[in-house]
């Protein structure tokens, strides 16, 4: 069908045109604009192609020729704008519905679907469902305007005409042009931008609540139904398990938000609006609909998309709020007291607070704010250490290693676990060629020699025949890194190193959550290494921890992370020269509330890899990180390796990507091809006996992970990333 969406730039008519989209419609929009550049940060609107740019007051039979039906959404929605100037609630919601109608019938739009509300039950009777055969009881404007409608509508139904009304639960959920000025979406907004999820009133009243995503379902079953089913009928939209408290919607935020709390605001009231709503008919009527959302999984949908990129303003500013945003085009002067544009429209999307795409970046929640908050106050005298010993028992526990000895940053362990080791002048440790430098460094720090070894050209981690053929009788271990949260053979690298009698480090800095055949990353080789940099998936800013089951180890680590000083040394007595490398308590404050959402920042960052994959599709001649069936890929970065064949270096799309807004690192560059690692004897001819190092390098880019990847923001660097490829191979045919 040809559908047309009226207030289709609004927040359900920005999904609604999506979702009927999908369901095969051709859509056309039609909208004034008042909400047009209010963007959801990270998120672009795609408007349909075909738009009415027009106010809903002024539309005629000709703007609808050829169309089918109508999915008429265009209205003034807030309570408070009503309130603020009820007349022109009415000119708008009702004589302009009554209008369009009249319009419809004339050009022959046989379908209409109105959406109405179920806030026109205004102040029901708590213990009874309402159903559709329920008196109204309209306690504002708004709510006068959809019954008033209804009416008008209802008049005008005959048989070439067919009016349905949605009356729709309150909307929540996540739209590229969210609002905040709703309940579930405020209480969220709050609790991600101040900690607290705040209630005005003491939250008692009844609210039905309905993802903005599954009202957009229900007019595409609507739509798709007999017109003789919906000719004339109400349906109250939502479902009955999702009559709510309001006090109950903010429990359920304060558990999407951790570490946030609710707050009731003075007054003690209860919101004359309450309203429990029987949903049974529209079940009934369509029996095969499911609604897809909760009010608990809407929570943390919105939290997954807003979180880190909301601040106390958005709570009262125009971009989220419908009646700040029209107060300001007025107080601006782009519109009327009629609401009637007075020269050119504003179209300009408010300027993206990150108009870049960062490459990587943490998430942080109000308990990790809690947490260092607290540490700040409380980990001092005796306390000292309590958040340190809570970090390293809880990776301990992850990893099921004996030991934790938390640290100044995953280098520094590496360094302790080589010194510990007594490994110097005169050792070699094996490396692989592709991995962050600080795998190396510390190998050059004691005095020893490191060997670059080649990596596997599907998992992208050390080649165990590489191991092999890199061992001499100098060897005394060998680092295995898990590279961008993928995972060696384990079982082929620890034969090896068994064969050859050599120590093996699992450099396990960039795959906390991994796992292998069920292992977890940090419980590989003699000890595990992880880094909480800033850009990692669990962070405390700058941070590493060393974990092990030996006994030995862990004692040495303890003395030589705290300047050398013995369990029995006396006060300001050292034995032998160590390192400062202890992590403060306020960094382990913070890893501790990010190991306590491990599971979910585990569950986000797979996320995020499945936006690219879905998102590049099968994009010929990239590779993207492996995940063969006994491993679990924590995808620290998603990386993209392009086949030789498309003869593109991976700096030239850095740069072509550079200049689209996103920023991405390459593929490590090969250790040996370092600077900083040429002179190494190892160095030599390196690039001939670790090919797939070298070759693999050449074409692969990391790009942005951060836990700020939305599925848009994965679509708009896919669809950079392609466009890139395009442009290239039809220069080079
Ligand atoms: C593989 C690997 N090893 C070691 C490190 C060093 O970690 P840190 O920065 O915590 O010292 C990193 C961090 O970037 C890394 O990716």
């Amino acid at each position: 069908m040809k559908v047309l969406v009226t207030g289709h730039a609004g927040y359900v008519g920005s999904v609604a045109t999506q979702v009927l989209a999908e369901a095969g419609h051709e859509v056309v929009g039609l909208d004034t604009g008042y909400f047009l550049p209010c963007h959801t940060e990270g998120m672009t609107p795609s408007d349909p192609a075909r738009v009415i740019v027009k106010d809903v007051r002024e539309v005629t039979a000709s703007d609808l020729a050829g169309i089918d039906a109508i999915l008429h959404l265009a209205a003034l929605s807030n309570d408070p704008m009503g309130d603020l100037a009820p007349e022109l609630t009415a000119a708008i919601n009702r004589d302009a519905t009554i209008a369009l109608a009249r319009a419809a019938k004339a050009a022959g739009v046989s379908r209409f679907i109105f959406a109405s509300s179920c806030s026109i039950y205004g102040a029901g009777n708590p213990d009874l469902l309402l159903d559709e055969t329920a008196p109204v009881n309209p306690l504002t404007p708004y709510a006068a305007s959809k019954v008033e409608s209804e009416a008008g509508l209802l008049a005008l139904a005959d048989g070439t005409f067919a009016p349905t009304f949605m009356r729709n639960a309150t909307c929540y959920g996540l739209s590229p042009r969210v609002r905040v000025d709703l309940v579930l979406n405020n209480l969220v907004c709050s609790a991600l931008s101040t900690g607290e999820v705040r209630l005005l009133s003491s939250g008692l009243a009844w609210r039905p609540l309905l993802h903005c995503r599954d009202l957009a379902r229900a007019a595409a079953a609507i739509l798709a139904a007999d017109a003789g089913l919906v000719r004339g009928e109400a349906f109250n939209i939502g479902q009955n398990d999702e009559n709510h408290l309001v006090r109950d919607i903010a429990a359920i935020v304060a558990e999407a938000v951790p570490g946030s709390k609710v707050t009731y605001g003075a007054g003690d009231t209860i919101d004359p609006r309450s309203y429990r709503v029987d949903f049974s008919k529209f079940a009934a009527a369509f029996p095969d609909f499911r609604f897809m959302h909760t009010a608990a999984s809407g929570a943390k949908e919105l939290v997954a998309a807003l979180a880190g990129r909301t601040t106390p303003e958005d709570l009262t500013g125009q971009r989220y709020i419908r009646l700040a945003r029209l107060k300001a085009l007025i107080d601006g002067g782009k519109l009327d007291s009629d609401l009637g544009w007075k020269g050119a429209r504003d179209t300009t999307p408010f300027v993206a607070r990150q108009a870049r795409i960062p490459v990587a970046g943490p998430s942080i929640s109000p308990r990790e704010v809690e947490l260092v908050a607290e540490a700040a106050r409380t980990a001092w005298f005796e306390n000292h250490a309590k958040y340190n010993t809570r970090f390293e028992a809880m990776v301990a526990e992850h990893t099921g290693r004996k030991h934790a000895v938390s640290l100044a940053h995953c280098t520094s362990a590496i360094h302790l676990a080589l010194a510990a080791l007594n490994i110097g002048p005169g050792d070699e440790v094996i490396v692989p060629e592709c991995t962050w430098v600080a795998t190396a460094s510390p190998i050059v720090q004691v005095g020893a020699t490191p060997v670059f070894c080649d990596i596997d050209p599907v998992t992208w981690c050390m080649s165990p025949a590489s191991l092999a053929a890199a061992i001499t009788p100098q060897t005394k271990a060998a680092i295995v890194v898990d590279l961008y949260g993928g995972m060696p053979d384990w079982a082929r690298l620890d034969a090896v190193a068994r064969d050859h009698g050599i120590v093996l480090i699992e450099d396990a800095a960039e795959a906390i959550g991994s796992r292998w055949r069920g292992k977890p990353a940090g419980s590989f080789g003699k000890a595990s290494v992880f880094s909480f940099h800033g850009s990692k998936t669990v962070t405390t800013g700058e941070g590493g921890m060393l974990v092990t089951d030996d006994d030995a180890i862990a004692e040495r680590i303890n003395i030589l992370r705290d300047q050398g000083r013995h369990p029995t040394s006396r006060a300001l007595i050292t034995e032998e020269v160590g390192f400062k490398y202890r992590m403060s308590a306020m960094q382990a404050a913070m890893g501790v509330a990010q190991m306590e959402r491990l599971d979910e920042l585990i569950a986000m960052k797979r996320d995020i890899f499945a936006f690219y994959r879905e998102a590049l599709g099968d994009a010929p001649g990239v590779t993207l990180n492996a995940e063969p069936p006994h491993v679990l890929n924590s995808y620290w970065m998603v990386t993209a390796v392009l086949d030789p064949s498309l003869r593109l270096l991976k700096q030239q799309v850095a740069a072509e990507l550079g200049a689209d807004g996103i920023d991405t690192r390459p593929f490590f560059y090969p250790l040996s091809w370092q600077p900083a690692f040429r002179s190494q004897p190892s160095a030599r001819d390196a690039a001939i006996r670790n090919p797939n190092a070298y070759a693999i390098s050449q074409t692969g880019i990391n790009l942005p992970s951060g836990y700020n990847v939305t599925r848009d923001v994965a679509a708009r660097v896919s669809r950079s990333l392609t466009s890139i490829l395009a442009r290239h191979a039809r220069r080079a045919a």
